[in-house]
């Protein structure tokens, strides 16, 4: 396996939910020269200022505004861009893309970070499929990274403050909600072994064109519960996360259809995840969901968080 030295790597969304965990894993690997793509709006926020702190070189970039001219200017020299902008930005890639192609980027990463699907289930994940073509058609060197879905939306807390989306009502550890059956097994991931993953795949030739697929543990939505309820009892908490509330199949059809984006598109990936059971790395290695190469098998080495280790750090944090 043969890997370039001294990387450049430019990742678009540094700051997000995502990026800030992505960035974490490529500073502590002390393999590459970071550089944050921020919007000039944001330059001054206290986030950024972090980042440069930690040695990460801003450059600025605007996704929506600047034209490929600029884009391509702000890319020169770096050799893998990374996107992980918030969703509704990801139809500026096939711009982001053209420019990273006349900068000479070698891999370009796509805004994913998603679950293992197939088209035509969920409207985002046929957004980014579409853009996965778009970059496969240009020749671009490309990795596709999804990593199952977080942990944290997952696993029940007890107060709105303390969820990842406190205002999302139909997410599980929100809602208690069991869509289905409860025993269709998701894959999953910490947000927070994202990024330690991505300094393992920019480095490695056998993840150029391909897609690959991070993920910590596979658990169903009943022994998720089975979890928790273990962990507050070891813990000696005591936690209002009931009822369990059912949610059946027919109510996941209706709602995927809501007038409301954020709930059409959740219950399409509850119906994915929960119903269709889309989402495991079994699948996801199967060539109709983009022969993935399971990062778990490529990186041994690697320590990652089971869901039950996810939701023990949760609660002795939060409870
Ligand atoms: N697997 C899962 O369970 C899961 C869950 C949620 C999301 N995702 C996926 O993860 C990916 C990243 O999402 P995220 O939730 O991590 O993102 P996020 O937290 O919403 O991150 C937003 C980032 O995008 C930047 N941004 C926002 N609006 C922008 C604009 N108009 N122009 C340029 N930059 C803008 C922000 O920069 P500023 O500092 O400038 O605001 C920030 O760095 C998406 O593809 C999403 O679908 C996956």
């Amino acid at each position: 396996m043969s890997a370039i030295k001294h990387q450049n790597v430019l990742v678009l969304g540094a700051t997000g939910s995502t990026g800030t965990w992505v960035v974490d894993g490529l500073l502590e690997s002390k393999k590459y020269h970071i550089i944050a793509g921020v919007r000039p709006s944001s330059l001054s926020k206290p986030a950024v200022s972090k980042l440069r702190e930690r040695g990460v070189e801003i450059r600025s970039a605007d996704v929506s505004m600047d034209d490929i001219t600029k884009l391509q200017a702000a890319f020169q020299g770096v050799d893998t861009v990374i996107v992980t902008l918030i969703f509704t930005e990801i139809d500026t890639q096939p711009k982001l893309a053209d420019a990273a192609k006349l900068a000479g980027v070698r891999r370009f990463i796509t805004d994913d970070w998603g679950t293992a699907c197939v088209p035509g289930v969920m409207k985002l994940y046929d957004k980014k499929f579409q853009i996965r073509e778009y970059v496969k058609s240009i020749g671009l060197g490309y990795t596709f990274i999804d990593v199952g879905y977080w942990m944290s939306l997952l696993v029940p807390v007890e107060r709105r403050e303390h969820s990842e989306y406190p205002d999302v009502d139909f997410i599980p550890s929100n809602s208690y909600a069991i869509f289905g059956s409860g025993d269709v097994r998701t894959a999953a991931i910490a947000r927070s072994d994202i990024g330690k993953f991505v300094a393992e795949i920019i480095n490695d030739e056998r993840t150029l064109n391909r897609y690959v697929f991070c993920w910590g543990d596979e658990k169903s939505q009943n022994e998720i519960w089975e979890i928790a309820r273990k962990v507050e009892a070891e813990l000696g908490k005591e936690m209002d996360i009931g009822p369990k509330r059912v949610v059946e199949k027919a109510e996941i059809e209706e709602k995927s259809k809501s007038a409301d984006p954020i709930t059409a598109l959740g219950h399409e990936y509850m119906n994915s995840f929960f119903i269709r059971g889309d989402n495991t790395v079994e699948n996801a290695k199967k060539p109709e969901y983009g022969s993935a190469l399971d990062a778990r098998e490529l990186y041994p080495h690697l320590k990652v968080l089971s869901l039950e280790e996810f939701t023990r750090q949760l609660y002795s944090n939060l409870y």
